[in-house]
């Protein structure tokens, strides 16, 4: 007897919880689901229009607020060219990919047929009996104006900008070639008018576009860098200091003044020893005065 009232006030609660409830559980599903889905989907879109507004407001801001009315001979559009600072003693930075694999080969190809031993410009009582062997690189010096292809006037363009100084104070480049073995000890760029002479156009600042990867040696070495190894005790062949390994397509641009025009006494470089392969390097200095090369 109690039993079967339990019984039946189960068998009375479940139905009463089954009938409405399983309807109420079908509209609750029912609309959930509609909803859920109408809101999730409603969400995405919102998600994605945000998205593209965003995109669409930063790109319209850049040029509302980044991109000016450019002077006469200014552009009208943005210049980005990466690099990174490998030194500020010396102001040394590096640009990675700064020229295609396929502008390096002609350069080079430009090069190659009229390549002479390297030079040097000699203190006053120095000879080139004396000073043999401190550069042993072979070269060649060719302008943007030569070219009639136009990719060293791109690359000058490039450079201008990199540097910051008009490409009327670049000279032509000095393709270089080192083969195994042959280096150019450390030296500057700029001439020390004590031991040169007065200079008419001092050199202020030299970019080196590296045409070739040199599996092992060959790198571009800043042996003072930050104020070491300045005491009179460095050899001047000596491979020391801030090393740079030649990357084909990548620049690097250092300066052998500081803002103040005297001669930055950490930008002394070289070009260690080629171990393996071969080095090829385009070389422009930029100088003080407009300077034009034909
Ligand atoms: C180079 O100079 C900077 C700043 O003067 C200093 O923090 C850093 O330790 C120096 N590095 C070396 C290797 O001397
Ligand atoms: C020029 O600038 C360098 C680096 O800031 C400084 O060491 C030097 O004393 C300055 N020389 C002159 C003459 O102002």
């Amino acid at each position: 007897m109690k039993a079967k009232t339990v019984k039946a006030n189960w068998s009375l609660r479940t139905k009463k919880f089954s009938l409405p409830s399983v309807f109420l559980l079908c509209i609750f599903f029912f609309l959930a689901g509609f909803f859920g889905f109408s809101f999730f989907h409603h969400s995405q879109e919102d998600e994605y229009g945000v998205r593209v507004r965003l995109l669409e407001k930063s790109v319209k801001d850049e040029t509302e607020h980044r991109l000016l009315h450019a002077g006469k001979s200014g552009d009208n559009f943005i210049t980005s060219i990466p690099f990174q600072v490998l030194s500020w003693n010396p102001r040394a930075l590096y640009f990675p990919n700064f020229a295609s694999a396929e502008q390096c080969d002609r350069i080079i190809e430009m090069a190659k047929a009229e390549l002479s031993p390297s030079r040097l410009m000699l203190r006053e009582g120095e000879t080139e009996e004396g000073t043999k062997g401190i550069r042993t690189s072979s070269g060649m010096f060719i302008s943007a104006s030569e070219d009639k292809t136009g990719l060293l006037e791109v690359i000058d363009e490039k450079i201008a900008r990199a540097a910051k100084i008009p490409k009327t104070h670049g000279g032509a480049y000095n393709i270089l070639r080192y083969k195994v073995g042959q280096k150019y000890n450390s030296h500057y760029d700029a001439f020390n008018p004590a031991e040169y002479g007065p200079q008419e156009s001092q050199r202020v600042a030299s970019f080196l576009l590296y045409l070739t990867d040199v599996p092992e040696g060959g790198e571009t070495m800043f042996p003072f860098e930050n104020g070491s190894n300045m005491d009179s005790s460095y050899n001047f062949e000596d491979c020391i200091g801030l090393k740079i390994k030649p990357l084909k397509g990548d620049g690097l641009l250092f300066y052998s003044l500081f803002p103040n025009g005297t001669i930055d006494p950490t930008s002394l470089h070289g070009s260690c020893p080629v171990i393996k392969g071969e080095k090829w390097v385009a070389t422009k200095w930029i100088r003080e005065q407009l300077h034009y090369d034909v």
